[in-house]
């Protein structure tokens, strides 16, 4: 699978995802040497600019967000691929221009056709783009000999079951599913990618990879920062919706999921998608169990006083959209019966901390306690996502000194300190795929429905509440209590992060 040339045409070519995201990574893509010899970009937006502004537009942006400091030498040349075209994306006429302005970059660059859409634009937006492209005909079927169309989908595919169908039908209608690319950017991240070979590359996880050595499994995704200046589209989303839905239970299936038999797209995920097929669902008998929301009231963060979330510009003042979520599942297959995973996610925690914890089973407290009485602290296998890439293995070992006394350490692998350089975002990968066409690392309309299924038994229970009141956690710090209860409540605790 090699990235073939091709034009990338950026619908919301003028917006945040694309200054601080996109225009970065193919940047940094470029200057590595990774992207195909013969590629342009060609930015679309309802902003009035012409190309060269559009160049300073991404200047800006790349000096400002990419992995690796801007080379006037180098810009120079690579400015030269970028393009603008302006107008609004329900008029039939831009989609004219934009088939010439393609075929006239297409014949610049030696460009043999190929072109990838990618929607960073709000969801609302995305039934009017895909269907003025299929109708100004730059979809192109599905044919190895002729050139490929691409479309690049971004979150949120709808904000429930029925929604996402309705977005999954319209993608459908005018693209082949092996055309539809749906973004989950966790996926690309490197340390998610490693989910895969640390489990498949050692002989010594696997074997133990089951209900029988492993007691619990802890995912925590936790963010420093609060809503920031998106609480148009978070209030009415909350953590479990942004978080859970797409990021969260793609992890759990890539740390569940059976040894795939060979490294292909749809083999990949068939296996994630058996572990969305098997989960349990949340019942509102079994709710107050599984499930525990909240929001952030006013605390600190750097040190300094900050608003509760009520009081964040944009957000309603009596909104009760959870920042904060904690979730205990399981997943009814033979490998996990019985195993629980626990998964908190929030804003406003005391630090970015994301990590994958596999707690393994105490040994039986029989050797180093002459009481019986302290089991010893158990293995665990910590996967840390961001920000400290890395992988940790907890053992039991013996305290030097003449007593037999036993003291836990750490094995411990970062990547930082092991590879050097920094790893590429997770968006210079992702793009990497859809040009070289492999969807590996995307998430299939199965997906995508399945995980909206499950998580439809929780916004049902909530929607069915009439409650207007959420538990609060002060910002900066690790949640409600509530939490602490869920976890505890079966004698576990939440690891410190
Ligand atoms: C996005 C969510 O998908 O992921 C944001 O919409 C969240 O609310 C972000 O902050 C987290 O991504 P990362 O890569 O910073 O962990």
């Amino acid at each position: 699978h090699a990235p073939q040339p091709c034009t990338l045409v950026i619908f919301g070519g003028g917006g945040d995802l694309t200054r601080r995201k996109l225009l970065p990574a193919i940047y940094n893509q470029a200057l590595d040497g990774e992207l195909p010899a013969n590629f342009a970009v060609l930015g679309l937006a309802i902003e009035a600019m012409d190309d060269n502004q559009y160049r300073d537009f991404a200047r800006k942006g790349i000096e400002e967000f990419s992995r690796q400091p801007l080379d006037p030498a180098y810009w120079k040349d690579f400015g030269r691929c970028l393009h603008y075209l302006h107008g609004s994306f329900d008029n039939p006429d831009v989609y004219v221009q934009l088939a010439q302005r393609l075929t006239e970059i297409e014949a610049n660059f030696s460009i043999p056709g190929n072109r990838v859409f990618y929607l960073a634009i709000p969801p609302a937006l995305i039934e009017t783009c895909v269907c003025q492209l299929k109708a100004a005909g730059l979809v192109m079927p599905v044919d190895e000999h002729s050139p490929f169309s691409r479309i690049i989908v971004e979150k949120p595919i709808g904000r429930d079951l029925e929604s996402a169908r309705k977005v999954n039908a319209t993608l459908s209608k005018n693209f082949h599913e092996q055309q539809i690319y749906r973004i989950d950017h966790y996926l690309g991240k490197e340390t998610v990618q490693n989910i895969l070979a640390m489990r498949f590359g050692n002989a010594i996880f696997e074997p133990l990879w089951n209900s029988k050595h492993i007691d619990h499994v802890q995912i925590t995704v936790a963010e420093q920062e609060g809503v920031g200046t998106r609480a148009g589209y978070y209030d009415s989303a909350g953590a479990l919706r942004d978080m859970i839905q797409n990021h969260i239970l793609q992890l759990l299936t890539l740390i569940a999921m059976e040894p795939p038999w060979i490294m292909n797209a749809d083999v990949i995920r068939d296996h994630r998608q058996d572990i969305l097929n098997c989960l349990r669902p949340i019942t509102p008998e079994n709710f107050d169990h599984h499930v525990v929301r909240a929001q952030y009231g006013p605390g600190f963060h750097h040190g300094e006083d900050v608003p509760g979330y009520r009081r964040e510009a944009g957000v309603a003042q009596d909104s009760i959209t959870e920042t904060y979520i904690a979730l205990k599942l399981f997943i009814d297959n033979w490998r996990w019966a019985g195993v629980p995973f626990y998964i908190r996610t929030g804003k406003r925690m005391p630090k970015r901390a994301s990590e994958i914890a596999i707690q393994f089973k105490s040994v039986p407290p029989i050797l180093f306690n002459a009481n019986h009485d302290q089991p010893l602290e158990p293995n665990v296998l910590a996967l840390s996502i961001q920000p400290n890439e890395g992988l940790s293995l907890r053992i039991a070992t013996k305290l030097p000194g003449a007593k037999l006394k036993i003291f836990p350490v750490k094995m411990d692998f970062r990547y930082g300190s092991t590879f050097g350089e920094q790893s590429p975002e997770a968006y210079e990968r992702l793009l990497l795929d859809v040009m070289a066409g492999d969807a590996t690392l995307f998430m299939r309309r199965d997906a995508v429905e399945s995980s909206w299924a499950w998580v439809d038994n929780i916004l049902n229970v909530w929607a069915s509440s009439r409650t207007r009141w959420i538990p609060e956690y002060a910002a900066g710090t690790w949640g409600p209590l509530e939490a602490d209860r869920l976890i505890e409540s079966d004698n576990r605790k939440w690891r410190m992060l």
